[in-house]
């Protein structure tokens, strides 16, 4: 299954694409925790995103379509992917659709999380993250032990770009230049609308229940 998770910031694609990896035996691949994870270990690439991530802007599309390139062309893809933000302009989805043709291969389906900005603020001030990847809500989604993560233990910490301003800004990011890439994958006739505010639990079958038909 050869996946993309399109929503704003908050709609949930991470969260979702965790349930959905496990239940489709195909990898999670997210762009935004691969800058995390370079801008947690210093790296090169860490240091040249963090101050666009941090404003809400979005990493140079070359960059980014490299890294995914690079991502892509590991064994673990070769039956398929979930990517979760990713691609993000419509030269992103462009240059995924040629690569994916010179192997014969397209995206298979689309899945677009609908969530309104208002409820995307309330979940961001509630998002609480480990290192390990996982992902909390003070409210929906809270751990066992305040602070602490069910996986491993680790302490919670606040994303840098979840203040109110940056998630303001990180949404109008998203409908000036990801939200046209729902009309591009309509033209492909791939993509599903799913409501993103039921529980993650119920927005996940519902999404498995999708992409099985
Ligand atoms: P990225 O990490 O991709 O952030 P995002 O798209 O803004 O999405 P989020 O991770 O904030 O939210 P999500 O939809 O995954 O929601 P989640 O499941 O966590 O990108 C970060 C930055 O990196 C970008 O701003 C950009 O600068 C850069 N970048 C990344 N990719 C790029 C690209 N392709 N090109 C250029 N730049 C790029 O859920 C959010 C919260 O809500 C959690 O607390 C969760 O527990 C809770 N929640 C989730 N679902 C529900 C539910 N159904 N009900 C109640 N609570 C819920």
């Amino acid at each position: 299954m050869r996946m993309i998770l399109l929503g704003p910031p908050g709609a949930g694609k991470g969260s979702q694409a965790k349930n959905l990896s496990a239940a489709l035996s195909v990898p999670h691949i997210s762009t935004g925790d691969i800058f995390r994870a370079n801008i947690k270990g210093g790296t090169e690439l860490g240091k040249q995103v963090k101050s666009i991530i941090d404003a809400g802007g979005l990493v140079p599309d070359d960059l980014t379509v490299r890294i995914v390139k690079d991502r892509l062309s590991e064994p673990d893809c070769t039956n398929g992917f979930i990517l979760d933000g990713f691609p993000r302009t419509i030269p992103q989805a462009q240059q995924l659709d040629a690569l994916l043709r010179m192997e014969g291969n397209a995206v298979e389906v689309v899945i677009d999380l609908v969530c309104p900005d208002e409820i995307i603020v309330g979940r961001m001030s509630g998002r609480r993250m480990c290192s390990c990847g996982r992902t909390y809500h003070l409210v929906s989604n809270p751990p066992r032990m305040e602070g602490i993560c069910d996986a491993d233990g680790g302490s919670l910490y606040i994303r840098e770009d979840d203040k109110e301003p940056t998630v303001r800004e990180r949404l109008a990011t998203y409908h000036r230049q990801t939200e046209p890439l729902i009309a591009h994958y309509k033209l492909q006739g791939v993509v599903r609308d799913i409501d993103g505010t039921m529980s993650i639990a119920d927005t996940t079958a519902v999404i498995l229940d999708a992409v099985r038909k």
